[in-house]
């Protein structure tokens, strides 16, 4: 037999095994109704499984169970009112209660960055997975689906050995999740890859049962999700190299558009260029202001810090790189508004004082309201303690922006943001934004410059309309 270069052979046949509860499919638990957990739960009801959705936070579960849902993410408000009635979804803030009602427990809390270093946090987990082994009282499969350190399921095996019955023999598995904010639901629904870390037949059948709705919904739509069973520590290690790739890949075009600026080249003709080579790819190399959010940016730290408790830190000392090139695109473009508004920098870093400046964008990418470790909020920032007075505007981020941020001044659109402004920075790529008529804004501002930190804008235009524009890694 010929064995094909790579390697991909078909799976071994799946056992099928009967749920413990006795249903048909097996029930369903989320542990954790944050961004991932709400989703998940919400997106396997409406697939079917019977859900229960468990959070300590009282208030979060109350909305939930009203119909609200917490975070702005398309669709997902429609599908939890429709499950809400449908009976196969609920939320509850009773450990007792989702022990009782699940098969298979999904965890999904958070793994912030740690206060005193790189590493992740995994307080949440250990908390949600004592309280429910010590609650369960029927075998159970228990998944880590929370972005953590390699070698987290081995320790969660131990915690449920040391918290569970003994005699009831709960197991535990990996499932790591590769949520896009904004793409959320679709990629619960119809996700690229399903990757499970097992140890036994058990819990690969009961993993297969409870992704069998993916797999159903796929065969529907006449297409196929490739199924990845491994061990614990490769299961781990998928989601954060999946990360890290990310995040170099978007590093790497930024660090060509440090060397466009210093030679004259143009960052976004050279990104298209190479994109069209199918092993290069166009997607993330959009060059810009470099990437934020809840993942990316903790996520490569978190696992330099694990590789270095392992002893390989030497393999991941390009990320240290990767952060850096991403963070220096932030002072780039503060750099970029002094020298565009006649200002030179001091040794403290340019002095913005009497100027006004208009920043469009809060969030960390469109089409979202999270403005966690956003480039776009932290130039504001930037800009404000250079002594700016800075107007910021965005579609749906002003309110976590306020939380955030306070010191800057919130603006109700675009206008409000614009009017009197002796620079315009659009620091999100949102379509209002790229869609805006210069000609109108040119009429509302006190000068006519912009800097646009996404490379989003339409430059011909604008430079037609009478702007002095800037992008990033362009001439
Ligand atoms: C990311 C991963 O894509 C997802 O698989 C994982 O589960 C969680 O982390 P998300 O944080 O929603 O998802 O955002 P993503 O769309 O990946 O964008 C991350 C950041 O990179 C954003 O700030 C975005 O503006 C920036 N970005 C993305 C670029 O600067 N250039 C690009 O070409 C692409």
């Amino acid at each position: 037999m010929t064995i094909p270069y790579p390697n991909t052979q078909p799976m071994p046949a799946i056992a099928s095994v009967t749920p413990p509860s006795g249903s048909s499919r097996p029930r369903v638990t989320f542990l954790g109704t944050g961004y991932l957990g709400a989703t998940y739960a919400i997106c396997y009801a409406e697939l079917g499984y019977d859900v229960l959705g468990f959070d300590v936070d009282a208030d979060k579960i109350t909305k939930l169970n009203a119909g609200e849902v917490p975070i702005h993410e398309p669709g997902l408000d429609e599908l939890l009112k429709r499950n809400l009635a449908a009976g196969r979804l609920r939320f509850s803030t009773d450990i007792a209660e989702t022990a009782e009602h699940g098969d298979v427990h999904f965890i999904c809390v958070g793994t912030p960055q740690r206060a005193d270093g790189m590493g992740a946090d995994l307080s949440y987990v250990e908390a949600s997975v004592t309280s429910l082994a010590q609650h369960l009282t029927r075998k159970a499969l228990i998944v880590g689906k929370s972005t953590v350190p390699v070698g987290t399921a081995e320790w969660v095996e131990q915690l449920v050995g040391k918290h569970s019955p003994a005699d009831l023999g709960v197991e535990v598995a990996w499932s790591p999740e590769f949520l896009q904010e904004g793409f959320a639901v679709d990629d619960v629904l119809r996700p690229n890859r399903i990757v499970v870390g097992v140890k036994s037949e058990w819990a690969n059948g009961m993993l297969y049962a409870a992704h069998k709705g993916v797999f159903d919904l796929a065969a529907t739509e006449d297409r196929e999700v490739p199924l990845v069973v491994t061990d614990f520590a490769t299961a781990e290690l998928v989601k954060v190299a999946a990360n890290a790739f990310l995040a170099t890949k978007i590093s790497f075009i930024n660090a060509m558009a440090e060397v466009c600026e210093a030679s004259g080249g143009d960052v976004t003709q050279l990104a298209r260029a190479i994109g069209y080579d199918p092993r290069i790819g166009n997607r993330f190399l959009q060059a810009g202001l470099g990437f934020g959010g809840a993942c990316l940016p903790k996520d490569i730290r978190a696992f330099q810090a694990r590789a270095q408790e392992l002893g390989a830190g030497e393999a991941l000392r390009f990320l240290h790189e990767v952060d850096l090139i991403n963070l220096r695109r932030r002072t780039r473009v503060l750099h970029l508004a002094a020298e565009l508004l006649g200002r030179r920098a001091g040794p403290a870093g340019p002095d913005l004082s009497g100027t006004r400046i208009a920043v469009l964008g809060a969030t960390f990418k469109p089409n979202t309201d999270d403005v966690r470790d956003a480039p776009a909020l932290a130039v504001a920032a930037l800009l404000h303690k250079a002594g700016a007075d800075v107007h910021v505007y965005d579609p749906q981020g002003v309110e976590n922006a306020r939380r955030a941020v306070p010191e800057l001044t919130y603006e109700a659109g675009i206008s409000e943001a614009v009017a009197g402004a002796d620079l315009v920075c659009v620091l999100t790529e949102w379509a209002d934004f790229r869609n805006a008529d210069p000609s109108v804004l040119g009429d509302l501002v006190a000068g006519r410059r912009v800097v646009d930190a996404r490379n989003c804008l339409d430059s011909a235009l604008w430079t037609q309309a009478g702007w002095e524009y800037r992008g990033l890694g362009r001439p």
